[in-house]
């Protein structure tokens, strides 16, 4: 069998294969609430008829300050939590796992959402904008200028991501991801580009990781130890002095000693720089911290994304070792059945592997 159809078992949850939806945000929370919607439900709902193995929501905000824009789903309340329910038995209905990715902003909060036609850039105080916090007073090119977090403040992010998370394990999701990629607040605490503190949040290697450790330690107490625990993080900053591939192969051993289960492995979003997009240009980052994970001797999965397209491209990076997992992201948007696909041209004429066809939809098996 192919690798990316075959199951893989993260502690109890064993996931029928190994293609997996990105994260991403559809800002259709209308009513600017933070409750997810029927878009959301189809929308997600057609990824898990579509084969997926592993649905990840969209970034879901543990505190109303924490969204991108006033459209983005939350999970800092029940009646957020309880609008999710749906979607994850409809997951589960057809044979989908189901994950929550829980996410803060931080300086990059408080935007329009990025749809044509509509207001663009950050959001004024008199249209519902709030602001923004940060590890240090430094804006993101374009957005608010954060104010800086005090210690008060960062304990209560831990806090609301320690009880988003168990919130989203109430309502029944197989498991989290924490959102520390794209410049958002985890991630503007690893980099020093935006994370310019001299206390033990800031500066050395070990102080700026802290923030990332502890929201880890915090959800995982929270959550038991059955439950998987993913982190998503930023490979790379793709500039000289941020982040850089070797800091995401030294903190992944850190994370998978505090029970993280799952390293996902995106870049960029801290500065606006130019990234070399190109096909699978974000394995080789996977790779490396695959490579660190097996050599310190940890069990620990890796997910690759990025411009992953095709069906063979998606083996071949599983097939070499680079990653165990691979995401979709916007191949998924214009064909969200890419997994059955993958059977059909990966697997023999027998449709009944492990991404299964729906009964509805086996008129369409190709062969
Ligand atoms: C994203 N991405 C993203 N990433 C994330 O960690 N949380 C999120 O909520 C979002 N939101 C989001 C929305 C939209 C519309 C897109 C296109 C992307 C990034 C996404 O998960 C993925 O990493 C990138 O899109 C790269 O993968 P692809 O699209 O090349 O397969």
């Amino acid at each position: 069998m192919a690798l990316v159809l075959s199951p893989v078992r993260l502690r109890k949850l064993l996931v029928r294969n190994r293609i997996w939806l990105a994260p991403m945000c559809m800002y259709s929370c209308e009513n600017r609430d933070g409750v997810v919607t029927d878009w959301h439900l189809v929308h997600l709902g057609a990824r898990a008829t579509g084969g997926f193995g592993l649905i990840m929501t969209e970034a879901s905000s543990v505190t109303p300050e924490g969204r991108i824009s006033p459209h983005d789903a939350g999970i800092w309340n029940d009646e957020q939590a309880a609008a999710w329910k749906p979607i994850v038995d409809f997951a589960h209905a057809h044979g989908a796992a189901i994950c929550m990715q829980l996410a803060h902003a931080g300086r990059k909060a408080s935007t329009h959402r990025p749809f044509p036609g509509e207001i663009s850039g950050v959001v004024s105080e008199h249209n519902g904008g709030w602001d923004v916090i940060g590890p240090s007073p430094v804006r993101f090119p374009g957005l608010k200028n954060p104010l800086e977090m005090t210690e008060s403040d960062i304990d209560e992010v831990i806090e609301a991501f320690a009880a988003a998370a168990e919130r989203a394990i109430e309502v029944g999701f197989d498991a989290v991801e924490i959102h520390a990629a794209h410049g958002y607040l985890l991630h503007s605490f690893l980099s020093p580009l935006s994370n310019q503190r001299t206390d033990q949040w800031g500066g050395s290697f070990d102080n700026r990781v802290r923030i990332l450790l502890d929201v880890l330690s915090a959800v995982r107490d929270r959550v038991g130890m059955e439950i998987p625990v993913l982190v998503r993080i930023s490979g790379t900053d793709w500039v000289e002095d941020g982040w850089q591939v070797e800091d995401s192969a030294r903190l992944a051993p850190l994370l998978a000693e505090l029970g993280c289960d799952f390293i996902d492995v995106s870049s960029g979003g801290n500065m606006p720089v130019e990234i070399p997009v190109g096909p699978g240009y974000q394995v080789p980052s996977a790779a490396a911290v695959r490579k660190a994970l097996r050599e310190g001797g940890h069990e620990t999965l890796v997910g690759a994304v990025g411009l992953i397209t095709e069906t063979k491209q998606a083996e071949e990076i599983l097939q070499r070792g680079d990653a165990d997992v691979i995401f979709l992201g916007r191949v998924a948007l214009r064909e969200p059945t890419w997994p059955l696909r993958a059977q059909f041209e990966l697997a023999d004429q027998d449709m009944a592997g492990s991404t299964r066809w729906p009964a509805q939809y086996l008129r369409g098996a190709w062969r």
